[in-house]
């Protein structure tokens, strides 16, 4: 779906603003700390449910006011929806076509690929970055994944309540361990489809890989569980239960659940060496756009469209060569929504200009 326009009521440094979209390539133009990136923000907010950068949704209202509200027109196929997202007095709201709803709800209406310099991270970053990574992408394109990663971190949550109640003697050690086979379970399921995942995008990440660098080079992506195998054929959920009973001395020393996709990570490898040891900070932001165009892609043959696109001030880390090749690589999506801080770089008449400064449009 594309988006047609947004309404910003209290968002960020926003106070009450309207913004139109081109159909295509849309390009927003602006000085440093103007709302670059919050008007990005905001779109994502309306297909995802929620910030790709802050947890808390109270410091998305601007400064001294209550409530902050985005309502966006989106298009697809000549049929338009309407998103809200809204949030005061410690509540959030989610509608469509004024309907409430949920954040599930959204899933696989609008699709959404977000790529900002804080993407370094999912080379250089710690192991969350990563995960987020691959539960965001395979969630948008799957509700089934996303129950299931509900349901695994609610069952976890209760394993780590009775896991601290063994740790501070309040129960018994032999109850810590009531909660186990749904971990199990639920959490070999995540597993599978993480690991599904990465086989999917493996080569589409390579090709990108080789258009952006203009060298080929042999690109892999390996899940890595953290204290159990999943080689093949194992038993996932076999093997992360062997781990965890090996270990239900040291689960209650420290109160929690030690293994499982909670604390799981990827790998990318270029030649069999680790990119985030071995790979040039341009290697680095290249593997991390061709992850993201991979992901689009996968998410646009799953969807049968593509995914709106936001990239947030990618271009100003890439050399002239990686920066023409990926004009032309995300030239094949639908709707773009770039942002620069440099228009001449990028200027192009058949591109729908924003300018923002401090807050207001044009
Ligand atoms: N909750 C908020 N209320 C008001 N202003 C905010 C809020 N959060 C961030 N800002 C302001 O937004 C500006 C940064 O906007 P941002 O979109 O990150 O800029 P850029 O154009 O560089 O991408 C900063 O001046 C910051 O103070
Ligand atoms: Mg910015």
């Amino acid at each position: 779906m594309r988006i047609q326009k947004i309404h910003l009521t209290n968002f960020r440094n926003f106070d009450d603003v309207d913004v139109e979209f081109g159909e295509h390539r849309n390009l927003i133009l602006g000085a440093n700390a103007q709302g670059k990136t919050n008007l990005l923000e905001s779109i994502h907010i309306l297909g995802v449910g929620r910030s790709h950068r802050d947890r808390k949704d109270a410091n998305l209202v601007r400064f001294e006011e209550p409530f902050y509200r985005i309502e966006g027109i989106f298009e697809h196929i000549g049929v338009k929806t309407r998103i809200e997202v809204s949030y005061g007095e410690e509540r959030k709201r989610i509608r469509i076509n004024g309907k409430d709803a949920k954040p599930v709800d959204l899933i696989g209406l609008v699709g959404i690929v977000i790529s900002s310099p804080d993407d370094i991270d999912l080379v250089k970053g710690s192991p969350g970055f990563r995960r987020t990574f691959l539960d965001m992408a395979i969630s948008q394109m799957s509700k089934e994944y996303l129950v299931t990663l509900q349901r695994y971190v609610r069952a976890l949550t209760q394993r780590n309540l009775l896991l601290r109640a063994a740790q501070e003697r309040r129960i018994d050690a032999s109850e810590a361990t009531t909660w186990t086979q749904s971990v199990v379970e639920l959490g070999a399921m995540v597993v599978r489809k993480r690991v599904a995942y990465l086989e999917e995008i493996v080569s589409q990440v390579s090709e990108n890989f080789a258009f952006i660098s203009g060298k080929t080079s042999d690109i892999k992506l390996t899940y890595d569980p953290r204290g159990y195998g999943i080689g093949e054929g194992t038993d996932i959920a076999v093997s992360l239960a062997n781990a965890l009973n090996a270990h239900s001395d040291l689960e209650i020393r420290r109160g929690h659940t030690l293994y499982g996709p909670h604390v799981d990570d990827f790998k990318l490898l270029s030649d069999d060496r680790d990119i985030r040891q071995f790979g040039s900070e341009g290697e680095q932001r290249t593997a991390v756009l061709a992850l993201r165009c991979a992901e689009t892609n996968a998410m646009g043959e799953r969807l049968g469209r593509y995914p709106l696109v936001l990239l947030d001030d990618v271009f100003a880390e890439l050399d002239e060569a990686r920066a023409g090749a990926l004009t032309a690589l995300i030239s094949k999506f639908d709707q773009i929504v770039l942002t620069s801080s440099r228009p001449a770089r990028l200027a192009d008449d058949d591109m729908h200009r924003i300018t923002i400064t401090g807050g207001r449009i044009g």
